[in-house]
């Protein structure tokens, strides 16, 4: 075959949706229960959108970004990431006259051109939260809880949360000072994304996984060191916070998290297994992002989740997911005479709400069977020509094989009381 679906970007099959449907709806009723509505916005957005947000220094921005020119010869980006489209729309629509906080949730196609791997794709999803318009550490304490109930309730076994604060811009620069003063020495031996990140993006030279670099970063300042008083207060009360409802954290210096317009509290969840590698989740306070989008300052704090790594570790964790629904029958016909009325009873039943697949084509009883068996139906109904003129129906009980007439009159309802 000449095409496939392109490098980094999968075809959901039939077989794979059941573990979709079941992660939207838990994504869908955890978000309902903590007072989150949904929302959807476009697949593209204006380009600068994500460079000022996200940062032009960062990965996403500079090396991941499927960015376009429209034939308007607009730019135009594939979204990235779900947090800078939500600030847009909150802003756009004014959503700030709005009781406070705000809550919102998506489950949106994301798109970086990352190197494919396992759990790494150029299209992913993700299913994201965003708490807008409160400033206290409650509120960060009450989206990790989200975070982490969510995985519970699909069954997932992580491991405890990775917690950090990085600051806010004014202890962000003291901290910045220490960091490439720790480096100075060093950094010429290091690898080249590091080498820039000292100039533009000191933080990132935490989170660099090269052995060498990862070494160096091991003995660097921590930036929970260097919080102003605000600061600390925040991230000592979400640590008492989390605390009180037993959410098992971990506070990891060097956790930095890829996206610029972080503040304060950062924080990743990686799923129970060996060589742990992959997280699942990340999220954090992002209170400048609203007011450098020409919004008003607003505090804010979110989380976004990968489905297709969630799905990873269900299936690595053996969690099963229930089926999705099919029909419970499935109508087979014998002789031409009852092509016609088969296929009429078969769209009554239905209409009727009776979950029925039908044959469609004259085959053999055998080839019909096979059929409702492949389907895995419960029943089987089957209208030949003398049942057909007898008024009635065989039915048969997939289980155990045995058959026996019913009357066509009133037959929905009999199956649906079966
Ligand atoms: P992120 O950590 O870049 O955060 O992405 C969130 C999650 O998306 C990751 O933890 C991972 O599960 C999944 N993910 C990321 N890249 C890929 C990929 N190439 N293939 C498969 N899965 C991937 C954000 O995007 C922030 N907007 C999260 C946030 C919301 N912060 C505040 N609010």
């Amino acid at each position: 075959m000449d095409y496939q679906s392109p490098r980094g970007t999968q075809d959901i099959l039939p077989e794979e949706q059941p573990y979709w449907r079941f992660i939207q709806d838990k994504a869908a009723d955890i978000a309902a229960r903590y007072g989150y509505a949904r929302i959807d916005t476009p697949t593209f957005e204006d380009a600068r959108l994500f460079t000022r947000t996200v940062g032009e220094e960062t990965d996403i921005v500079s090396k991941e970004m499927y960015t376009f020119a429209d034939r308007g010869g607009s730019d135009l980006t594939l979204r990235p990431e779900g947090t800078a489209p939500v600030a847009r729309a909150y802003i756009e629509h004014g959503m700030g006259s709005r009781p406070k906080p705000v809550k919102l949730y998506y489950l949106a196609n994301i798109f970086r051109y990352d190197r494919p791997q396992a759990g790494r794709y150029r299209e992913h999803h993700q299913f994201g939260f965003e708490l807008i318009g409160d400033a206290d550490a409650a509120a960060d304490a009450e989206v990790i809880d989200m975070a982490w109930s969510f995985y519970r309730e699909l069954g997932l076994t992580t491991l405890p949360v990775q917690l950090n604060s990085i600051g806010c811009p004014d202890c962000r620069k003291a901290y910045t000072t220490a960091l490439k003063d720790y480096y100075a020495a060093g950094v010429a031996g290091q690898c080249q994304d590091c080498r820039t990140r000292y100039d533009n993006n000191p933080l990132r030279l935490l989170d660099c996984k090269k052995p060498d670099c990862s070494a160096a970063a091991a003995g660097a300042p921590h930036s929970a060191d260097y919080l102003c008083p605000d600061c600390l207060t925040h991230f000592e009360r979400l640590k008492a916070l989390l605390g009180a409802v037993n959410i098992p954290f971990a506070v990891n210096h060097r956790l930095v998290r890829g996206l610029d317009y972080y503040r304060r509290t950062v924080f990743e969840i990686q799923p129970l297994e060996e060589g742990a590698q992959s997280t699942i989740g990340g999220g954090g306070r992002y209170d400048g992002l609203i007011g450098q989008l020409g919004g008003e300052a607003t505090p804010a704090v979110g989380f976004a989740t990968g489905i297709e790594r969630i799905i990873l570790n269900l299936k690595r964790q053996e969690i099963a997911v229930p089926p999705l629904s099919a029909p419970r029958f499935f109508l087979a016909w014998l002789g031409e005479a009852a092509a016609v009325p088969a296929f009429t009873l078969g769209a009554e039943l239905r209409r009727a709400g009776v979950p029925l697949a039908q044959s469609l084509g004259s085959r053999s009883l055998k080839a019909q069977l096979r059929q409702a068996s492949a389907l895995g139906v419960s029943y089987t109904l089957i209208l030949g020509e003398s049942e057909l003129a007898e008024g009635t129906i065989i039915l048969r009980d997939m289980g155990n094989s045995e058959q026996r007439p019913l009357p066509l009159d009133g037959l929905a309802a009999t199956l649906s009381a079966l």
